[in-house]
């Protein structure tokens, strides 16, 4: 009974407060630009300069505009939802602390559990794409490239040239880099930030102004449906559902909606949606830095709508570009944004092209950067958290004494990352963090409407409107482009958070300081510990 109160505990809304208060806190030096400007760091990477090439050429073709509306909408509606938690508790630990005060201890380790499993495979996903970018720098530069042997993962290289004997350096290269900056301090990356953001924003501004004059409308509508050939024309798109049988009823919507430009019709575009998610991934990193925000009860909101609604501008316009100059089935799957300037820039043999080429390549590489810093960033302070809260153990926060940085985590953390990267392919590595990021979503719509219940009367800085409705459909929607994930990528999901519920029952369940004052209140003082926690500890 005791083990079970434990497990239900949850922190009040004034306790997260009054830790935000006490010492060892971030430093509050982040203003609305600033917040703004890491939301954006954190979301335009491999998402938008890789993954668009895979969901176009093999899942949605055109429609692959429509996927990143549809993803855009889930986030939207999630991100309605965090922007009202961070309003209300700017603490660092984002969706795991709201979770903490929402649906107690064993659901926030879970949550945060899942946290790492997205920002750790996000960083291994976004270095793995790095190599791409890399290469077509080389090219446009006339540079000798890296060969697929030091640029590819052991699998994919396989599945090319039949050996497993290759390691993918420039991931590794990258990875010991951003975690050599997060070593040495804060202050350093973020100025370097700052110019990899307005660098990569200048790039995709580049891309779709120039690409525009290069789109040939019957790229949308006039390329045969079956053109991919027949392989990918047979392809299962319906994920998850498709295994549980649901996609029998579908079917008739999904011939409804096929097209020149939807080539694969409803599952095609939905998946699509499950992939392209990958590149809004992000936003949410906004809320695990509310600690260092100078106002969060006004800034949180801000950054986060605002970067989003930003991106997803910017992402629509891409998706039309690149599908509008290369008919789908012919889009690069590795670096889809510079291959189209590049195959241009050799049919036209243009040397502005070529030049166009290297600086979408630069673009990229930056961007890509960046988002490996935030999102680095924001893994270690989702340990921090946790480790304050007793469930990971103290070695987690401890701070480097010149640096002044969490140089433990961040170096071990760096290591898995790097190792992860230069050997998983990284659509797997995608679909996994997409998975992980969904479910986080899901349950922040899910928290922000209990807490609305439990705590009525709580101080709300920011009101997520009609949260009757948003949050309900934030849910479906999120676990809509779930469901069309594969059931592997399911299984292993389910894999980490068994591994994760082990590790709370053999460690972070002893101590938890939260569980260790019920505990010692219940054996000192006779106190049962249901009575400390519920509703309001
Ligand atoms: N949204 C980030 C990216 O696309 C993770 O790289």
């Amino acid at each position: 009974m005791t083990l079970w109160k434990q497990l239900l505990s949850r922190k009040s809304i004034e306790t997260l407060l009054a830790e935000m208060a006490g010492e060892h806190r971030l430093r509050r030096v982040l203003g609305p630009f600033s917040l703004t400007a890491i939301g954006v760091g954190a979301i335009i990477g491999a998402g938008i300069f890789v993954m668009t090439g895979r969901a176009a050429a093999q899942d949605a073709g055109p429609a692959v505009v429509a996927s990143y509306m549809v993803a855009a909408f889930g986030c939207g509606l999630a991100a309605l939802c965090y922007a009202e938690f961070a309003a209300m508790a700017p603490v660092a630990g984002s969706a795991y602390t709201y979770a903490y005060a929402t649906l107690g201890e064993i659901l926030a380790w879970i949550i945060g559990w899942d946290l790492i499993l997205e920002y750790g495979m996000s960083c291994a996903t976004v270095a793995a794409a790095w190599s791409h970018y890399l290469n077509e720098l080389l090219l446009a530069l006339g540079l000798p490239l890296v060969g697929p042997g030091l640029s590819l993962d052991p699998f994919t290289h396989s599945d090319k040239f039949g050996s497993y004997l290759a390691l993918n350096f420039p991931a590794l290269g990258i990875m010991v880099l951003v975690t050599t900056i997060l070593v040495i301090g804060i202050r350093e990356s973020a100025t370097a930030n700052a110019i990899l953001v307005l660098v990569k924003l200048v790039v995709v501004l580049f891309v779709i102004a120039i690409g525009v004059s290069y789109i040939d409308p019957a790229n949308w509508t006039s390329i045969p449906v079956d053109a991919a050939g027949q392989a990918s024309h047979d392809a299962n798109r319906w994920g998850l559902l498709g295994v549980l049988g649901i996609d029998r009823w579908l079917q008739p919507l999904d011939e409804m909606i096929r097209s020149p430009f939807a080539p694969y019709g409803l599952s095609g575009l939905m998946l699509g949606a499950s992939i392209v998610f990958f590149a809004y991934i992000g936003f949410d990193a906004i809320s695990t830095h509310a600690e260092e925000a100078h106002n969060p009860q006004r800034d949180m909101p801000i950054g986060i709508l605002v970067s989003l609604g930003l991106c997803t501008l910017l992402y629509v316009g891409v998706a039309a570009v690149i599908t509008g100059m290369v008919p789908y089935h012919k889009i690069d799957i590795g670096a889809p944004i510079a291959a189209a300037f590049s195959q241009r820039a050799a049919a036209e043999n243009s040397a502005l092209l070529r030049g166009a080429t290297a600086l979408i390549a630069t673009g990229a590489l930056a961007g890509m950067t960046s988002v490996l810093l935030i999102t680095f960033q924001s893994q270690v302070r989702i340990f921090l958290a946790m480790a304050r809260d007793g469930l990971l153990p103290p070695a987690v926060a401890e701070v480097h004494p010149k640096y002044q940085t969490p140089h433990l985590t961040t170096i071990v953390t760096g290591i898995l990352i790097s190792v992860i990267a230069a050997t998983t392919p990284i659509e797997k590595l995608g679909e996994m963090v997409n998975i992980g990021t969904l479910l986080a979503f899901v349950i922040v719509c899910f928290s922000v409407l209990l807490l609305r219940r439990q705590r009525p009367d709580a101080v709300r800085p920011f009101r997520c409107p009609v949260i009757w409705l948003v949050a309900p459909t934030g849910i479906v929607v999120n676990v809509i482009m779930m469901l069309f994930l594969p059931l592997d990528t399911w299984i292993r999901l389910v894999v980490w958070l068994v591994i994760g519920l082990v590790i709370y029952f053999l460690y972070g369940r002893h101590h938890s300081t939260l569980g260790q004052r019920l505990w010692r209140e219940f054996s000192t003082q006779g106190l049962s510990p249901t009575d400390a926690p519920l509703p309001r500890d």
